[in-house]
């Protein structure tokens, strides 16, 4: 806690960093955006990742999330070889356990961020399996760590050699939809992969959410459109990506933007059409996973050819043709020799493609839909992310919605709208104005009794003379409640007894509105400090908890009242709410 707080205040210290460089770690592609804090105007990015022609037969502002490992010993020792394209190209070769090199298993990893989304869904059984040996944190840091390093040198060949690790402000992007333990969870790879932390940047990483991300780069693309995004104008943004949909509704004020009703998300990115994609064909053609286990390189090869197929299909059209490998023909056919049918080929028509896309589509759909209903008033819908560029997905928004709102927009390039806007929010976090809490945060106290309150917790209290109860949840912001940025909220407490020289400080929250006591379902206690009071007379002792809904983070602080003040934080006590919550899920 202590560390904490000197964190914080060195931070503040600190003069800001020359360069500003955002990554965005994707669950499909990854890929990072940078720019002069100077020259905020002009904002770069790589376009020219090793391998992309061969592996996606064109430039791409990202590159894959794709880790390769190779086991250096059995049972849990395990190296890197590749991330990105490169990574998948150099499984093509793999021939498979026992058949390559004898040099040991290689294991091809993608959709690893995924696991971070929420513990059910990594607990679920959809098919994210880590090897034994391998960890979340580790996938995500190494990659991390080897898109770090490209990005320095591509900030120091094209903006000049001389600028070190440490002159670089890194921001990570997250969904919105990330509770609290996976943001933390993502701060902890950051540092793991060297980004921030000693001997790298001293700048604090700015974790950025990406809808907001989005809705600054909508913001500024919009700046220059005839009319642009003018004050008091509302817009929906729908950031559909490889696994996740996230969608934020912002009003642009004056030089600002402020985020109208809470955000809403699902897991329901492009990928999800993939894989209804191979559940389809794994119905056609029964041996076929068989077929893919025994030849992981055909995997690859199969995905490549979905994707071109998943890119160019606008919901009518002719059917498309799938040529099987040989081998799986053959296999097919020994296995199924009674049905008479081509085996060398698969015809899937459009109707069966619009039922391999349409489940991922209408959670989409209802998504925006439910956003407009909380949002009557809606005068332009972004569509951002890599899928929002399938032209089948366009259809279905602009056909079920351009009756409600006038402007649907996907603007050019929208795979980088998150991370180029992620650099525009590193460059000036103030533009984000205010946000919707997305959760209710309070303080664990002790208060008088009240009718109907529950008896058991009843207490009487000697000092006042009258009944109390125990552990309620003071509240400070509700869940739903508009909390303008940096704004800072207090609320003053005394000890529980007159004696008392320290009082604990436990920050409270919960999904729900109006949370009664600290031991209600659905309440966790995330984290306490405690204050000392012993320097103040008996019978004065109180003190004010003040909760500071920064840029990126909320502080939670304790003030001794009359002796503390905000200038002078030598006896203040900060605790970088994200922080906490380090070891509060394993992975
Ligand atoms: N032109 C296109 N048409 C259709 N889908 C596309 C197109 N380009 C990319 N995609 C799909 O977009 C998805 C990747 O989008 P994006 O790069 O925004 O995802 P991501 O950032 O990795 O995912 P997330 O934000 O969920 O972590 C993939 O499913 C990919 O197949
Ligand atoms: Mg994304």
């Amino acid at each position: 806690m202590v560390e904490d707080a000197r964190h914080a205040l060195e931070s503040v210290s600190l003069a800001p960093s020359p360069v500003v460089a955002a990554i965005d770690l994707g669950t499909t592609y990854s890929g990072f955006f940078y720019a002069y804090r100077r020259d905020p105007g002009n904002i770069y990015g790589e376009y020219n990742w090793p391998g992309q022609v061969e592996a996606i037969g064109r430039p791409y502002c990202k590159t894959s999330t794709t880790s390769l490992y190779q086991e250096t010993s059995p049972g849990g020792g395990w190296k890197l070889l590749e991330i990105g394209y490169p990574a998948m190209l150099r499984h093509l070769d793999y021939l498979g356990p026992g058949q390559d090199t004898g040099e040991g298993r290689q294991v091809m990893l993608s959709r690893v961020k995924l696991y971070l989304a929420s513990v059910e869904y990594a607990r679920g059984g959809e098919g994210l399996q880590l090897p034994e040996g391998l960890t979340v944190r580790r996938v995500l840091s190494e990659y991390l760590a080897e898109m770090g390093a490209m990005a320095v040198k591509e900030i120091q060949a094209k903006l000049g050699a001389y600028i070190k690790k440490s002159d670089i402000q890194w921001c990570l992007t997250v969904p919105a939809i990330w509770d609290e333990p996976a943001k933390q969870e993502m701060r902890r790879i950051a540092e793991a992969a060297g980004l921030i932390g000693p001997g790298a940047s001293p700048h604090p990483l700015l974790i950025v959410l990406e809808p907001e991300a989005a809705a600054v780069y909508c913001d500024k693309h919009m700046a220059a459109a005839r009319g642009g995004i003018k004050r008091g104008d509302v817009f929906l943004i729908a950031d559909v990506g490889g696994g996740t949909a996230d969608l934020i509704v912002q009003e642009k004020m004056d030089r600002s933007l402020r985020e109208v009703s809470r955000g809403s998300g699902d897991l329901c990115g492009g990928t999800y059409v993939d894989g209804a994609f191979l559940e389809f064909l794994g119905d056609r053609i029964p041996c076929l996973e068989r077929f893919l286990d025994a030849h992981p390189r055909q995997m690859v090869l199969l995905m490549s050819w979905w994707e071109q197929q998943k890119r160019g299909f606008s919901g009518a059209g002719n059917p498309v043709v799938f040529d099987l490998p040989a081998r799986l023909a053959a296999m097919w056919e020994k296995e199924d020799s009674e049905v008479f049918e081509d085996r060398d080929r698969l015809i899937i028509s459009p109707a069966e493609l619009r039922s391999i896309f349409d489940p991922t589509l209408d959670k989409i759909l209802a998504l925006i839909d439910a956003q407009l209903a909380a949002s009557p008033k809606c005068d332009q819908l972004f569509l951002v992310g890599g899928f929002s560029q399938s032209p089948y997905l366009i259809k279905r928004v602009t056909d079920t919605f351009a009756h409600r709102v006038a402007n649907i927009v996907t603007p050019p390039e929208p795979g980088t709208a998150i991370c180029q806007g992620a650099v525009l929010f590193g460059l000036d976090p103030s533009i984000i104005a205010e946000r919707t809490s997305r959760k209710t945060y309070g303080i664990k106290c002790d208060r008088p009794f009240e009718k109907g309150d529950p008896e058991e917790k009843k207490f009487l209290h000697e000092d006042h003379g009258c009944f109390y109860v125990r552990g309620s949840f003071h509240v400070f912001v509700r869940n739903g409640e508009q909390v303008p940025v940096d704004s800072k909220i207090s609320h003053t407490f005394n000890p529980s007894r007159l004696d008392d020289t320290q009082s604990s400080v436990t920050l409270l929250t919960t999904d729900k509105r109006n949370p009664k006591f600290a031991d209600d379902n659905g309440v966790e206690e995330s984290f306490g400090f405690s204050i000392d009071l012993g320097i103040m007379p008996r019978g004065q002792r109180s003190f004010d908890v003040q909760m500071k809904f920064g840029a990126t983070s909320i502080e939670v602080a304790a003030f001794r009242k009359g002796l503390d003040d905000d200038d002078d934080p030598v006896e203040v006590k900060v605790v970088r709410f994200e922080k906490r919550f380090a070891n509060s899920r394993s992975y």
